[in-house]
Formats: structure tokens, sequence, C-alpha cells
């Protein structure tokens, strides 16, 4: 590096401009905690980027309650329950019944968008189209981050607390020696096949939706656009297939006696999302805090990645915020412990929910029929829809 290279200081140094770390940022400044961000991507090119679409209440009440905007409550749309269907009929999980609580259909690209505008509406110091991102001394009391400016000069941020905010290829995560963490994972043999279309909402709420076919998800974005995925192959080349082909597919997999039929529309973006379930542990190296995609993945089919994420935030600020008031390490000594904590329980209510709703391609008539069983057991138990409700809809904070 040059020795003219711009040296900033502050007390929080954040990898990754994405919800979690734009989360945390904006609630650091609320606090009076300078921090600056760092992404390696353009702002327009995270804005584009899709991904889930649901928010647990924690998360809406997170985003609204702490002043970024009320977009969430007023373009977001509140469901109130999810349309669990098998052997082409459907099983309406009443959220709002069965535990008081719903979810909002946001998607996660208006999370970012609205973060991104309110840091920039007060004054956050991010920096976009950063490249050679690399973290260093996590074990000193000045962490640092270096990294090239998107102007081309070279830069270095000296903090105190350094997180790790910086998505599933996280490079935070990768510089913690291999000695010091353990990375635990399965991987599952199918991926996603996901749309968006123009056409209009096919039903009210989602529908995830176990076929002899495989999985089926139908979701919306809004009273034009909805969006959709359906299980496939991981290797499955998304251009390869026609839009005739993949209506063709999704409507076989709601196919029932209801006579449930997809509203069809012109698809304008169609992708294979691969995904797995993933833990780095701990969450935490030296001064070096990992948060969001960076400590664990999880499959969408629980809807929990970015919420997990603003879990994650939540734990990290209120640790930061009293290390800053009043010097101890306390909360900072068991962020690990507190986050994954509710980690590995969205890690288990993400499996379940994965498991019951697709199938193996090598399953054995035993196990397609037992799948069936438990989905049964769903459909036909209150304890047991409560249990999917109070996950789905999400634990309280901590
Ligand atoms: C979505 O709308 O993109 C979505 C909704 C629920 C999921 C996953 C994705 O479980």
């Amino acid at each position: 590096m040059s020795s003219a290279h711009r040296i900033d200081t502050t007390r929080v140094g954040i990898v990754g401009a994405g919800p979690a770390g734009l989360m945390l940022s904006h609630l650091l400044s609320k606090s009076g905690i300078d921090n600056i961000v760092v992404d390696n991507r353009d702002r327009d090119a995270i804005a584009r980027t899709h991904r889930a679409g649901i928010l647990e209440h924690g998360s809406v009440k997170l985003l609204s309650d702490s002043g970024v905007n009320g977009r969430v409550l007023s373009e977001g749309h509140r469901h109130d329950g999810i349309d669990l269907r098998f052997g082409g009929e459907s099983h309406r999980i009443d959220f709002l019944d069965l535990v008081g609580e719903s979810v909002w259909l946001y998607p996660q690209n208006e999370v970012f968008i609205d973060l991104a505008d309110a840091r920039e509406r007060d004054g956050g110091d991010v920096r976009f189209g950063a490249t050679d991102t690399v973290v260093h001394d996590h074990t000193t009391r000045t962490p640092k981050i270096r990294f090239t400016e998107s102007d081309g000069s070279p830069a270095e941020i000296r903090c105190e607390i350094l997180v790790g905010a910086d998505g599933s290829q996280s490079i935070c995560r990768r510089s913690i020696p291999a000695g010091e963490r353990s990375d635990d994972f399965i991987e599952y043999p199918f991926a996603w096949f996901g749309i968006l279309a123009q056409a209009p909402p096919s039903a009210p709420e989602l529908i995830y939706t176990n076929s002899e076919h495989g999985f089926a998800l139908i979701s919306q974005r809004s009273e034009t656009v909805q969006r959709m995925y359906f299980q496939c192959d991981p290797a499955a080349d998304a251009s390869a297939w026609t839009a005739d082909e993949i209506w063709a597919e999704l409507q076989r997999r709601v196919d029932g006696p209801d006579g449930l039929r997809l509203q069809r529309g012109p698809i304008f973006e169609q992708m294979v999302l691969p995904f797995r379930s993933y833990v780095c542990e701990p969450m935490r190296y030296g001064n070096m805090f990992l948060a969001g995609d960076a400590g664990h993945t999880v499959p969408p089919t629980g809807a929990k990645g970015l919420n997990l994420a603003l879990a994650d935030v939540r734990i990290l600020f209120e640790a930061i915020d009293s290390f800053h008031r009043t010097g101890s390490r306390a909360l900072l000594d068991s962020y690990s412990d507190t986050a994954l904590r509710r980690v590995w329980r969205a890690q288990s209510f993400s499996y379940w929910m994965t498991n019951i709703l697709h199938s193996r391609q090598d399953a054995s008539p035993f196990e397609r029929k037992r799948a069936l069983g438990e989905l049964a057991t769903v459909a036909n138990s209150r304890y047991a829809q409560q249990h999917l409700a109070e996950s789905y809809t999400g634990w309280p904070h901590a």
C-alpha cells in the first residue's frame, strides 16, 4: 500500500452495505456511535438484487420504530397466514388466529433501498464500489479495513470494532484462521428456480406446495408483479427454460381438484438459486463480529435469512452500545452465544420446512408417503400449526 493512502479512524468499521450492515450503521449513528460502512458492490447493483420477501413482525418493528422510514408499513402487505398445499389441496395456516401475529411481504431490495436512503439522509458514511477489501489486526485494539475507493485511491479504516456483514461469501469470515472457527453445513440435492413475472396475483397469500412433481412457492410482489419458485436440479441452466415450460412446471405443481390456475404473464427474470444450511461458530474473532449471511445461511423455505440478519444486528447493536456507554465488554463477549441460540432455532425450522415440502429424486415410496403423513399432521393439528406459525412469524427478539 502506498504511503499516500487515506486513513480514517472510527469506532465501528462495517464490511458490507446490505440490510444487515446498513441497519447496524443506522442504529449506531442514532446512538451517536461513529461508524463507516464499506461495500464492494455499487448501490444500484444491490438495489437490483432480488432476494426473499417476507419480514417477521419483529423485523418490521425494527425498521419502523428505528426511524428508517414508514415505507414498509405503507407499501408492504400484511399477510395473516399462508397456504400449505399438498395432495392438490390447500390448508390455510392462520397465523393471526394461531399465534396472534402476522408477517409482511416487503422485498429485501426495498429494505435495502430504504436503509441506503436513510443513511444518505442522515449523513452516514457508506463507501460503495470498493475493491480489494481486506481486514487486518482482528485481535488487536485497532482492527483495520484496507480497500481501494471507487475513485481508485487506497484507503484504510481504523476502528475499535470490526463487523463482517458481507454476506455468504464473506471475506471477513474467511479471514478467521481455520483453527479458530467451525464451519458446519449441509447441502441439499435441489435448488430453486425463481421467476419474476408481470401478472396479477394468483392468490391473496403465499402458497407453499409439495406435489408429486416437487416443491413450488407462489409468492407476490405487487398487483402487477409476481414472484414464484419451483424446486429444480442445482445444475439446471435457467436460460434453457422457455416461458411456456416454466409456467407448465409451476402449474402442474399446484394442480388440484380445486382447479387453482396460475395467472400467467411475461417473465422478466429467471434464475437458479442454490442454497445450503451453514453456520460459522463462533460468530466472532477477536474484535471482529459476524452478522447475517456472513455467519450463517439458511435455505429460503422458511423465509428466515433477512430476519435472522436483523436479529443479529439488534443483539450486536446493543452490545456495541453498552460497550460505548459503559466500557463493559460483557455483551460483546456473549454476542456470539446469544445470536447463535436464535440461529440454530432458525436453522432447525428452515431445515424442517425444506424437508417437508421438497421431494428427493431418490426418495423411496415409504419416504414420500411418510412426508405426506407429516404434512397431514401439520394440517390437522392446531399444536403443529402453532409451531409453524410461531416459527414463521418470528420468535421475540432477545
Ligand atoms: C419471496 O417472496 O421471494 C419469498 C417468500 C417466502 C419465502 C422465500 C421467498 O420462503
